[in-house]
């Protein structure tokens, strides 16, 4: 329990240079004016990782850092591949749950001092998590963090388990106001009230985010003793690749709206003060995902059979404009020689009537015209 604990809200505030230094926030509402909007969830989605790969045209979720974040058959869902010293693959989704539920199934990521994780966190530094050691086959962790306390006491909990490697879970936080709960395969493994978070004080309770990633801990170059002791070890990158593999994510807002602000939030750092914006209508990501926008998305999201019913289909319809449009050439041709013919036919018909009128003329067949001549 000891070695397992060191939170990762220290590692990102002091350790780590670069790797997860995202996960840090970029704005901490808590002492700072002016953070940006949150966008909302506002509802619920199911996201199929292991049938579309992952990233929505970055709409939905937003890879970060280095390293590779991939689909395939194989692996049954997305996978997250760190290959070299510097790799910490990650997605956070763009939007935001002010209490909410989240289900994941995965498969974590073998290897010494490689560290997987699945956490919601909040700008304010409030984090709940899920977290996996490469070489810890018999044990997952669980822990939170409220205001990016890391004075660790028994914040962190592990739990006894299947290889988390080997196969994949559902690993579910349910998160409310009154309490946080972490479930494994339809267990509840571990509950929190705030009464057990410094008297809620600790308590995560202002709107979090999905991350999902994995890391090397055990990166001499880039992390302290401390941290690489803790990940397990020395990771030995000739070893690799190391790969966590996401199947599907199910996120449920437990608060509608379209997004969250800061605008009255004080010291406190309670939910009370989180200000949801139109709170009786759908976010711009609910829409988003449950109406992917533009013709490209749509065509993306078709089965090959439907694309080639629709390939076909213009194909026809083109097909048979372009012969309407030939017949009609043709028939406007042909239409157009017979008129010339008959144009001609009448041009000649008049001047052979013209020469026979001349001949009758000459020929004195009218009195008159031969009169005339004679003069
Ligand atoms: C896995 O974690 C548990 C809980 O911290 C610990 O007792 C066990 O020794 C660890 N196993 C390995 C192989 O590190
Ligand atoms: C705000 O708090 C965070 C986390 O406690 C800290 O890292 C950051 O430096 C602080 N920023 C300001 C402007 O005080
Ligand atoms: C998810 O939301 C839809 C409406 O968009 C609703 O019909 C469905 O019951 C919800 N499912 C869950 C599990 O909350
Ligand atoms: C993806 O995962 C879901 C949920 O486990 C499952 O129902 C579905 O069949 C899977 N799809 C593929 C293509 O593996
Ligand atoms: C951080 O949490 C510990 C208990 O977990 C508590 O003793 C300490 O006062 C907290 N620090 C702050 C700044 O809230
Ligand atoms: C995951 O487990 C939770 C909690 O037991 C359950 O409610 C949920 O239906 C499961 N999700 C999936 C996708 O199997």
């Amino acid at each position: 329990m000891k070695s397992f604990t060191l939170p990762m809200v220290a590692l990102l505030a002091s350790v780590l240079p670069t790797s997860w230094a995202q996960t840090h926030t970029a704005c901490n509402p808590l002492n700072t004016t002016g953070c940006p909007n949150m966008e909302a969830l506002g509802g619920n989605a199911t996201f199929y990782w292991n049938k579309t790969g992952i990233l929505t045209g970055g709409k939905i979720w937003e890879k970060q850092n280095q390293g590779t974040i991939d689909w395939s058959e194989d692996a049954k869902g997305a996978t997250f591949t760190i290959e070299r010293s510097g790799d910490s693959p990650m997605v956070q989704s763009k939007f935001y749950m002010l209490f909410g539920r989240f289900e994941v199934i995965m498969k974590a990521a073998k290897g010494k001092g490689i560290v997987s994780s699945a956490i919601l966190q909040s700008e304010a530094l409030d984090e709940v998590d899920w977290e996996f050691l490469g070489t810890n086959t018999t044990h997952v962790l669980t822990n939170y963090f409220g205001k990016g306390n890391t004075t660790s006491f028994d914040r962190g909990k592990e739990y006894g388990m299947a290889p988390p490697q080997d196969e994949f879970h559902n690993y579910t936080i349910d998160w409310t106001k009154d309490r946080i709960q972490w479930w494994l395969d339809g267990k509840m493994l571990r509950e929190l009230v705030p009464a057990d978070a410094l008297n809620g004080k600790n308590y995560p309770q202002t709107p979090m985010n999905i991350r999902m990633g994995v890391w090397a801990g055990g990166d001499v170059a880039n992390n302290d003793p401390g941290v690489v002791e803790w990940a397990g070890g020395e990771t030995d990158f000739k070893e690799g690749p190391f790969t966590m593999a996401v199947q599907t994510i199910y996120a449920k807002d437990y608060t509608q709206g379209a997004e969250y602000s800061w605008e009255d939030m004080d010291s406190s750092g309670s939910w009370e003060k989180v200000k949801v914006i139109n709170p009786t209508s759908k976010s711009e990501i609910l829409k988003e995902i449950q109406d992917p926008s533009g013709i490209r998305n749509n065509w993306k999201a078709l089965s090959a059979g439907a694309k080639s019913g629709i390939i076909i289909g213009a194909l026809a319809v083109l097909g048979i404009l372009v012969c309407l449009l030939i017949f009609c050439c043709i028939k406007q041709r042909r239409a157009g020689k017979r008129e010339h013919a008959a144009l001609l036919a009448g041009e000649q018909k008049e001047a052979a009537e013209l020469q026979e009128y001349k001949k009758q003329m000459q020929g004195g067949k009218f009195g008159f015209g031969s009169h005339t001549n004679r003069v």
